[in-house]
């Protein structure tokens, strides 16, 4: 059978998309793999009939057309075709940071105290209840579009305005304003359902933003990011929030290492990450031996259950 590469879509990560599913097309077809490009959900549903594809390798990021976040995994079980990374509960969760922090809380997971912004929220009231700095950020957003760092109350507003540029009106009106950990960020990639080696990430600048994320060649990557028993503690706990927001397949879960108390907050799974070649699962693969086109197959093999 032939695989389908699902890349694009129309979220604000389509260009993230399409560079991952690039590489992802090249990896399969040099492993010999019958696979082709689809781009966006619509043309999908147009080709899985023409095309007879057999399985789908989803790297759409986002929401709403971006494929991230339960609709099209639900569109997939329902037409029966295989497809990479987790089932509708895990996107559909993972794509909502609001929802994946009370899950974690649920469970005794450690997250960054936070608060909800529906509509007409007392953002200074908020602000006030967590104690600055906080970050603002769009409850279904990735590649940090539309985060902000908030130090002090002048800034606030604009914060707000920013992340609500994102929002998608329709579907989630909401902010996730969190207490800012000021410490190591990290990642830890699962696969399958075992944590890779975690990576610390130094940006040059001081915040791994979009353009520390995908242009900055100086970026700088630690593989693995911790030693000893924080290396162990913070793969335990990556494995712990993946499997609790009814993740499989593949993610990568995003932490922070407060520089204070070395304690760990989860900040949340992408359940579609990145695999362009700034891109961090790809990274702590190779520390482990696993080469891009090896990794590619792997996830290509969690979709056959
Ligand atoms: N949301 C981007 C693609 C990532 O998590 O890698
Ligand atoms: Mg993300």
């Amino acid at each position: 059978g032939r695989v389908a590469v699902l890349m694009g879509g129309t979220s604000s990560e389509r260009e993230v998309s399409l560079d991952s599913g690039r590489n992802v097309l090249e990896a399969l077809r040099a492993r010999g793999i019958a696979a082709d490009a689809v781009d966006g959900i619509p043309n999908l549903v147009r080709e899985l009939q023409d095309r007879h594809f057999t399985r789908v390798f989803n790297i759409l990021h986002g929401h709403a057309g971006g494929g991230e976040d339960g609709v099209l995994q639900g569109l997939l079980e329902a037409l029966n075709v295989p497809y990479t990374g987790s089932g509708v509960l895990g996107s559909a969760l993972s794509m909502d940071k609001i929802r994946t922090k009370q899950v974690w809380l649920s469970v005794g997971l450690p997250t960054p105290r936070y608060v909800q912004l529906g509509k007409g929220a007392d953002v200074h009231a908020a602000a006030k209840s967590l104690g600055l700095p906080v970050i603002v950020k769009p409850a279904a957003e990735g590649s940090s579009v539309g985060v902000s760092r908030v130090y002090s109350e002048a800034d606030l507003d604009a914060a707000v305005a920013l992340a609500e540029r994102y929002i998608d009106q329709e579907a989630r009106g909401e902010l996730l304003m969190e207490q800012l950990i000021e410490g190591d960020e990290l990642t830890v990639a699962v696969l399958g359902n075992v944590a890779l080696p975690s990576i610390r990430i130094v940006p040059k600048g001081q915040w791994y933003d979009y353009h520390a994320k995908y242009v900055a060649e100086d970026t700088q990557y630690l593989c693995p990011g911790l030693e000893g028993d924080a290396e162990d503690e913070i793969r335990r706990l990556a494995v712990a929030a993946f499997e609790s927001a009814g993740c499989s397949g593949w993610s990568r879960v995003d932490v922070m290492r407060d520089r204070a108390t070395g304690k760990f907050y989860l900040l949340e799974v992408n359940t579609a990450p990145g695999m362009t070649s700034h891109s961090l699962v790809p990274k702590a693969a190779r520390q482990v031996g696993i080469e891009f086109e090896e990794l590619c197959w792997r996830i290509l093999e969690t979709s056959l259950d």
